[in-house]
């Protein structure tokens, strides 16, 4: 595992979008899969930039996202899809067809984890996994308990987790109680990882999940057992490392 600090959001938002550039000039087919929430809307906005000044293209990329809230359909405001749309997937060349995504509605939602697995195996895995991490350790919505084998499962989101969420809603009152997200097992199979975290509210958590025991207990602890996993930190989510 390798750490990288840098000053603040903004660096290492540019940071994130280069190896995820450099990533995508080795191998235009990349598959990625990707996260929602506060920690890498600045990111998108840098691969956004880099397509418009003709420095990348996302022609041939795929992209899984990590997890979707239970319910949710597609083009409801809350949703992730929503989300990567207005961040990313609306001002870059990717093409429709590369776009996956879990349905949050769909009617059989053990059929939706599968048919994610079998997509995901279908295009070869995923080359690089970009990561946020929840407060209570969470990686995708893979909460606290969550078994390191686990693969594309739907789980009850924890009750800090839904608190954390709330200010980001646009529509709904309330943060959905379950969510389907990528397991465990299926992002530590990423070929690269990089984890990113920014501001004070990180340290604590991301001080155990980098030189804490490997548990169950802090799912994003996983990581420290992956041979290609980049964690790219601010020096405030860093600040409680004893190593920084
Ligand atoms: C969301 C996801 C989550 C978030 C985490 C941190 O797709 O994968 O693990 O990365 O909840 O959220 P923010 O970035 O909002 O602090």
């Amino acid at each position: 595992m390798q750490t990288i600090i840098t000053k603040n959001q903004a660096e290492m938002s540019a940071k994130a979008a280069e190896l995820i550039i450099e990533q995508v000039k080795a191998k235009p087919d990349s598959v990625l899969a990707l996260p929602t929430g506060k920690t890498p809307q600045l990111v998108y906005a840098k691969l956004v930039e880099a397509f418009q000044q003709g420095r990348v293209s996302f022609a041939g990329v795929k992209t899984f996202n990590l997890d979707e809230y239970v319910g949710m359909c597609r083009t409801c405001a809350d949703s992730f899809y929503v989300y990567m749309k207005q961040h990313l997937y609306d001002h870059v060349d990717i093409r429709p067809e590369n776009i996956f995504l879990l349905d949050g509605a769909a009617s059989n939602l053990d059929d939706e984890c599968a048919n994610y697995e079998r997509d995901i195996k279908e295009v070869g895995g995923v080359d690089l996994a970009i990561l946020g991490i929840g407060r209570d350790g969470h990686i995708g919505f893979c909460e606290p308990g969550m078994s390191f084998d686990s693969r594309t499962i739907v789980v009850n989101l924890d009750e800090s987790t839904r608190q954390a969420n709330a200010d980001d809603l646009v529509e709904l009152k309330e943060v959905p109680a379950q969510a389907i997200t990528m397991g465990l097992a299926t992002i530590f199979k990423s070929r690269q990882i990089i984890l990113l975290a920014s501001g004070e509210h990180k340290a604590a958590i991301v001080a155990k999940a980098l030189e804490g025991e490997v548990s169950e207990q802090v799912p994003a602890s996983i990581l420290q057992t992956h041979p290609q996993t980049t964690v790219i930190l601010d020096e405030a989510a860093a600040s409680q490392l004893k190593a920084s």
